[in-house]
């Protein structure tokens, strides 16, 4: 693996937030201790949390669960400092720059923003009131989380304001589903194997279905959720961007510049539902108290910082088209929500049945092939396939065939928040996404966004731990097509 030399500090914005908390302090202390950061290497840490730098690295170390008396934690606790204060106010940008001065010197910079997105705009301004948006002996760069925006309009507006600080190339958007070690493998088990591609397309697909399902609710998140709601939080982005990486054409090279090329292409060819199709294509759903693996647990408005009269969707299953000639007429169905039955994420692509009917008499009659991806948990691929029986008589059954990460690899799998940082300080862009894949899908969403606006739509309820309500299941019986049911036994070690 790669390092680089020059000394670099990370400028973490929103320092103490959940997802610092949960993934970004624990991937940055892993990259330390498998020595991928600079041997100069400092952060400075913001937020409005009034810590001591003492009391902060306790923090800290409770955070990421060590002994604070490990060697390795020691060293890596002493390349950070702590600025306390509100980043709507430039004078902590004085005192960021002053404590960064105190401890490091002139090197690559990098802004993580960390923070609530709705400071974005401020942060970035102060960033250029300072003259923080360069440095002089190296590079700068943005980082910064979903969502983009709450809307076409908004994602753009901030885009612009982006733009007005750092240069495009300067920015790194982070959508954490593209770093995840399934879904980088899309890339090489699609163009890596002869087997598969040429299969890739309307000819031999019947129809494709993502399932993102959690059984998590909001997790105490209820202010930002309830503003949200699955559509932005999840489909806008992180299943929009695993389409992308598993039906996009094919890049001719790995050029990160062309890979994204090719998933912003993908984007931009999603038939942009016409508004009055909306409620017979896309169905929305609120979760209801119900048992979840057993456990009792209260519905969605009954969570912390709900109100009882929210009619914020929690889950959202539909059926969308790509206007290309790879795709075109294969329907591509989802579903993703809280609260649901299991936790998985997968991707299957049905394909047709053989032209020949042969065995379609026989008392387990044929189906068309399935392969499933499953990005999480229990990774793997599996593909389902039709045998002759062993017997006498000549009888057809259902078998699969699976390769699972922990069996083959037995190792852990990198945390996708590990390989961002990586990829940033590196300089690989081909997991980021570009501005125009975030306007194209807006440009997906947005009238999916109005027709929830609507006062007349109310998600449907639906009881935690089921798959969603009933419409989820019309949706696609309509079509004479059913759910397939993620197994639970797929890839289990
Ligand atoms: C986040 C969403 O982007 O992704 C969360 O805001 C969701 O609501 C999470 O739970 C899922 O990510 P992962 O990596 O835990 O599957």
């Amino acid at each position: 693996m790669r390092r680089i030399d020059s000394p670099l500090t990370i400028f973490l914005v929103g320092a103490t937030g959940d997802l610092a908390r949960k993934k970004i302090w624990p991937a940055l202390y892993d990259l330390f201790k498998q020595s991928l950061l600079p041997d100069t290497f400092n952060i400075v840490s913001v937020a409005r949390a009034k810590y001591s730098k003492a009391e902060f690295a306790d923090f800290l170390a409770q955070t990421v669960k060590v002994e604070k008396s490990d060697p390795a934690w020691k060293r890596f606790i002493s390349t950070i400092e702590y600025v306390s204060g509100d980043v709507m106010d430039p004078k902590t940008f004085t005192e960021i720059e002053e404590a960064h001065a105190k401890i490091a010197p002139c090197g690559n910079h990098l802004w993580y923003l960390a923070t609530l997105p709705s400071l974005y705009v401020s942060v970035v301004k102060n960033i250029k009131a300072e003259q923080l948006q360069t440095t002089q002996c190296g590079w700068t760069k943005l980082l910064l989380e979903k969502p983009f925006g709450v809307d076409l309009a908004t994602s753009q507006q901030l885009n612009k304001e982006l733009l007005q600080v750092f240069e495009e190339d300067q920015i790194y958007r982070i959508d954490h589903f593209l770093a995840k070690e399934t879904v980088q493998n899309l890339l090489v088990f699609r163009f890596g194997n002869g087997l598969f591609e040429h299969l890739w397309n309307h000819q031999f697909v019947d129809h494709i279905q993502v399932t993102s399902a959690e059984q998590i609710g909001i997790a105490g998140r209820g202010v930002f959720y309830d503003s949200v709601g699955v559509v932005r939080d999840v489909l806008q982005n992180h299943v929009l961007q695993m389409l992308a990486m598993t039906l996009m054409e094919e890049p001719t090279s790995l050029d990160p510049a062309e890979i994204r090329k090719r998933r912003m292409e993908f984007l931009s060819q999603l038939e942009v539902v016409p508004s009055e199709q909306i409620g017979a294509r896309v169905a929305f759903g609120q979760y209801q108290a119900g048992q979840v693996d057993g456990l009792q647990v209260v519905g969605y408005t009954g969570e912390k910082d709900i109100p009882a009269e929210s009619v914020t969707e929690t889950a959202v299953a539909g059926k969308l088209f790509v206007n290309s000639e790879r795709w075109k007429g294969v329907p591509i169905y989802f579903r993703l929500g809280k609260r649901l039955q299991q936790s998985v994420t997968e991707i299957s692509i049905k394909f047709k049945e053989p032209m020949n009917s042969m065995f379609s008499t026989f008392e387990t009659p044929q189906k068309g092939n399935v392969l499933t991806l499953r990005i999480q948990p229990n990774e793997g691929v599996i593909v389902r396939l039709n045998v002759k029986q062993p017997g006498l008589e000549l009888q057809t059954g259902e078998v699969s065939m699976q390769f699972c990460y922990h069996n083959q690899f037995q190792m852990d799998l990198v945390e996708a928040y590990q390989k961002l940082l990586y990829d940033a300080i590196q300089g690989d862009t081909t997991l980021f996404p570009q501005a125009e894949d975030i306007d194209a899908s807006w440009r997906f969403i947005q009238p999916i966004l109005d027709y929830l606006a609507d006062a007349q739509t109310k998600p449907l309820p639906y009881a935690a731990g089921s798959w969603g309500p009933a419409a989820f299941e019309e949706l696609i019986a309509e079509d004479g097509r059913r759910w397939l049911e993620p197994r639970p036994d797929m890839c289990v070690v």
